[in-house]
């Protein structure tokens, strides 16, 4: 008796926390028209359950690699459209938008695309006559009224400062021979874009306050050379260093400068969130890790804290994206240290609602 007793509990239990995600409301529901809300995704999330989750809380996606150029340039030189064409095609069906991701990026530049069949280097115009050819492509290639905005151009910026803003190691910069190929992606891009598609710059690390000096410096250059940029990417990696006041002042340097705010791959590492050369000796967990209640209540406040600073600047904020649905899909798992889980986003690796989602769910529900 006792025996059926403890399984008829555990079979309640199991069925409440199977119906969690069912019964909670979708995110874009609470957040309203505050910004639109969106998620990046792989032709392999768009199916079953987690197709469902999509459709339920976001009205936006980002293909987290289908549109990068090193998914759709072939080593031939043609494209191959399939994965970005079945995302596009989900977003149709389901009446939502997506953001391009992304035109021009060193860590997407296909191999060998800056050589000649022999391997000697490209000269500028030969790679900005064979650059222009591919986004003409894309934006000829994919319904007009699909995409609202592209991320023309990824992570241009140098980490740490030294002689210049840029990143000098970038095949973009070496093959223009400076930081011209920025001004060039995006009047390429305008000239081909859509009326209407907003055109980006995009890069991590924005709220730290050095970055956020280049990335206003160039920013600032940009537009009065008459640059059309018409908008700024924080792709919000971040971890439980990032303060309000460091997020709310970079929103407030890149409005001033006339330009919209994005957060375009928002995720919480559980610890830290380094980028760039030596990131995996810098981090200091190294060894697997549980994730703890401590550290769901901790991720809970910090997600609260980040929703409501993105309320409060609701009016310079046009869209808000988490990279990737689930702890189960994201990239931060195994990076940067291998075989180091990590639990960054509202739902857990079973599509379960985390802490964290009430807590964002609350800022936009609790009076
Ligand atoms: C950068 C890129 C994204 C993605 C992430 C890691 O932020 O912009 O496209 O590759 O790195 O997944």
């Amino acid at each position: 008796m006792k025996r059926i007793f403890f399984f008829a509990i555990c079979a309640v239990a199991l069925c409440a926390c199977n119906n969690a995600k069912d019964e909670i409301p979708g995110l874009k529901d609470f957040i309203k028209d505050d910004f639109k809300i969106g998620v990046a995704v792989s032709p392999y999330t768009l199916q079953g359950e987690q197709a469902e989750m999509v459709k339920k809380h976001f009205n936006t996606m980002t293909a987290e690699n289908a549109m990068k150029p090193a998914s759709i340039i072939q080593p031939d030189g043609s494209y191959k459209w399939d994965d970005a064409d079945k995302i596009v095609a989900f977003a149709q069906a389901n009446g939502m938008k997506m953001r391009g991701h992304t035109l021009v990026w060193h860590g997407s530049t296909p191999r060998g695309y800056m050589n000649d069949a022999e391997g000697n280097p490209l000269t500028k115009e030969q790679v900005m006559a064979k650059h222009e050819n591919y986004i003409k492509a894309v934006f000829e290639h994919y319904p007009k009224d699909v995409i609202f905005c592209w991320d023309v151009v990824n992570e241009a910026l140098a980490d740490t400062p030294g002689e210049s803003i840029y990143r000098t190691r970038s095949p973009w910069y070496q093959a223009f021979d400076g930081p011209e190929f920025i001004e060039w992606a995006f009047r390429t891009a305008r000239k081909y874009a859509p009326e209407g598609v907003e055109l980006i710059y995009n890069d991590y690390n924005l709220v730290d306050p050095a970055k956020l000096e280049r990335a206003c410096t160039m920013l600032k250059d940009m537009l009065a050379k008459g640059v059309p940029i018409d908008g700024v990417g924080m792709q919000a990696h971040w971890d439980n260093s990032v303060t309000e006041e460091m997020i709310q002042t970079a929103i407030d340097r890149f409005s001033a400068l006339g330009l919209d705010v994005q957060i375009t791959e928002l995720d919480l590492t559980c610890f830290n969130n380094y980028h760039g050369p030596g990131a995996a000796e810098r981090q200091q967990v190294r060894q697997a890790v549980h994730y703890t209640k401590e550290m769901a209540d901790a991720q809970a406040e910090e997600y609260a804290m980040i929703f409501r600073t993105l309320h409060k600047n609701a009016d310079k904020i046009s869209s808000v994206t988490f990279w990737c649905l689930t702890d189960r899909t994201s990239w931060l798992n195994n990076f940067t240290i291998r075989g180091r889980l990590d639990y960054p986003l509202l739902f857990d690796a079973q599509d379960q609602p985390k802490k964290a989602f009430f807590a964002v769910k609350d800022v936009f529900t609790k009076k």
